[in-house]
């Protein structure tokens, strides 16, 4: 077993944590930017951009796989052939996470065709809570009295950040598509079960491995990109046929795809060095630095008293968390 908490671990564990703070902010950001874009021709396919940013996902995990073999191709070959193609039984585990994470994308799509955007975030919360049910559950992970408060205090923050607000409601926040409530909200609390069992399972795959989590990467990159391409053909396959799979790409699409790429490497470095757990802080702080930012230099956000009751309790929770020191890890380094 490696040593958790030396000071190189600790340092990835802050610095990857900052970094996915600042990739999903700016991903927030310059896809709400591309929405006011008015642009004709075809949209690009959501699906497409998930088969794409998961190929550069692959081809950017394949560059860092290079870099650990100190760039020698043969190493690279070598090590990829031994950990990928001779071990087909360790690959396989990872279709369990790839295979939960297409299906909870399509269920996300379900959800926000049933439900409007709002009460698809605040009940997408509930996230936070299955997440750290599982990481008792499945890693052992213990939590002390302020830690659970603190989540609780935490999906009560974000629940009262993302609350609709009057004028939002008459753009379109309130636009209901004709559908189901029910169908939109099982969507999202299946999702919300699948988010944490996913990440959870990832986590445990990374912790109790030796390899590296750039090949972890791969071989979850290499299912997802199967079962993302199997779903692009069928969910897609009329506009496919009509215009391809690169229909509508203009360079703000391109960025959001690098951007989505970018993440899945952020997310994987976030939960091999800090946890699922610390990851739901990280993603509630960026969704107040973002309306700060849009209200600062975009002027399309108005926050109210429920926007600064929800982000004080977000800043409070996340103090709060770090108050007791973990149990387990006996806490020898402080930040
Ligand atoms: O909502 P949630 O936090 O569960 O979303 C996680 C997202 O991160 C999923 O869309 C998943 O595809 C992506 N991911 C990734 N690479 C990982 C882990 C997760 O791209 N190693």
């Amino acid at each position: 077993k490696m040593a958790l908490a030396s000071p190189q671990s600790q340092r990835l564990k802050y610095m990857s944590l900052g970094v996915l703070v600042l990739q999903t902010t700016s991903l927030v950001l310059i896809m709400r930017y591309s929405r006011t874009l008015k642009e004709d021709g075809p949209r690009y396919l959501a699906s497409s951009a998930v088969v794409l940013a998961e190929v550069l996902k692959i081809f950017a995990c394949t560059l860092l796989v290079f870099t650990e073999n100190n760039f020698s191709f043969v190493a690279m070959n070598l090590l990829l052939k031994e950990e990928i193609v001779n071990k087909p039984a360790e690959a396989m585990k990872l279709a369990v996470p790839a295979a939960i994470y297409t299906l909870q994308n399509n269920l996300l799509y379900i959800a926000l065709s049933n439900l409007d955007a709002a009460t698809y975030q605040v009940t997408y919360q509930l996230k936070i809570l299955t997440t750290a049910l599982f990481s008792v559950s499945m890693l052992g992970k213990k939590l002390g009295l302020y830690q659970w408060l603190s989540l609780l205090l935490l999906m009560a923050g974000v629940t009262l950040v993302q609350w609709p607000t009057d004028s939002g409601a008459d753009s379109e926040q309130k636009i209901v598509t004709a559908g189901s409530q029910f169908v939109g909200l099982m969507a999202v609390l299946i999702a919300c079960l699948s988010s944490g069992f996913a990440g959870v399972y990832f986590e445990k795959i990374l912790k109790e491995t030796k390899q590296s989590v750039w090949v972890r990467n791969i071989q979850l990159g290499v299912f997802s990109f199967v079962f993302g391409f199997i779903g692009m053909i069928i969910y897609d396959s009329q506009s496919l046929r009509e215009s391809g799979m690169f229909q509508g790409y203009n360079s703000i699409a391109c960025t959001v795809v690098v951007l989505q790429a970018l993440g899945g490497l952020v997310i994987a470095v976030v939960i091999k060095y800090a946890d699922n757990i610390l990851k739901g802080f990280a993603t509630s702080l960026s969704i107040i630095v973002s309306a700060f930012i849009s209200y600062f230099f975009l002027m399309d956000f108005n926050p109210t008293g429920i926007f600064f009751t929800g982000a004080l309790l977000v800043i409070a929770a996340t103090f709060l968390y770090g108050y007791e020191g973990k149990p387990a890890s006996g806490g020898a380094i402080r930040v």
